[in-house]
């Protein structure tokens, strides 16, 4: 029987290429954000037909809050819009949604909508969405580092019992796989500051599609891509083993 092409369990993307999509049109980047949603919907729907269980993406990071304020309010109100419009279309496709970052600083609106919208569907299995919203690899990283620094201040944890494992269980998708694949669109080759350390084995996939034109096409093409990989985790190709 001819071995089946693999098929990630866990994507990761980061929607880059909003901006450029409105300026070409001569908009303000703001309607970039907007058509970017739509294209974020259309995404999930893919990624189910293709029975993909984890999606998890990158919709704003802690450093994008040096953007104009003007950008960062009207993205930070589609996030709201997008709450209240779109989560219960998600929770009928059978979409659990979860958020990663450090929500304290957003308005009780946002925070409200987003502790609804996990709570909506936290019964859900088709697929996992995970929205990274001021979210940062590197600050995951320290947060974890801190609360085991904390549990080592009160002998609840030796040095030498401090494992990948153990570490692991401190960052936010320590119950999940790592991503096989990451995504990047918009034609940038950069991680920026995404899911660091789970991405360490990750099969990476950069298309020149500004994300508000992504959709299933260009996510069967990063699937193609994947499954010519050989993923040999620091091991030897299955040619140089025989
Ligand atoms: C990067 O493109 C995109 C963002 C910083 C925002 C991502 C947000 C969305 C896709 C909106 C939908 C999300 C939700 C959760 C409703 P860019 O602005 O940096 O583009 P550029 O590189 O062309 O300037």
């Amino acid at each position: 029987m001819p071995e089946l092409p693999p098929s990630p369990h866990h994507i990761a993307i980061v929607m880059d290429g909003n901006g450029r999509w409105a300026m070409r049109r001569g908009k303000p980047r703001s309607y970039g954000h907007q058509a970017g949603s739509e294209a974020l919907k259309r995404t999930v729907e893919a990624v189910i037909r293709c029975d993909v269980p984890v999606l998890t993406v990158f919709a704003f990071s802690c450093e994008n809050w040096r953007r104009p304020p003007t950008e960062v309010r009207k993205l930070l109100d589609l996030f709201l819009r997008a709450l209240n419009k779109d989560v219960r279309e998600l929770h009928e496709h059978g979409v659990r949604i979860n958020f990663i970052g450090e929500r304290s600083v957003f308005n009780p609106s946002l925070r409200e909508g987003m502790a609804q919208a996990e709570q909506l569907t936290c019964g859900n299995q088709r697929l996992q969405l995970n929205v990274a919203v001021n979210y940062s690899g590197r600050a995951d990283v320290v947060a974890a580092a801190r609360r085991i620094a904390a549990a080592a201040a009160t002998g609840n944890l030796a040095a030498e019992d401090l494992t990948e494992a153990r570490l692991n269980e401190e960052l936010t998708l320590a119950h999940l796989p790592p991503p096989d694949l990451f995504i990047r669109t918009g034609g940038e080759k950069r991680l920026s500051n995404f899911l660091l350390w789970q991405i360490a084995y990750t099969e990476l996939h950069f298309s020149d599609v500004l994300w508000p034109d992504f959709g299933g096409d260009a996510l069967e093409e990063a699937l193609i891509d994947f499954a010519g990989r050989e993923r040999r985790f620091g091991g030897l190709s299955r040619a140089r083993s025989a």
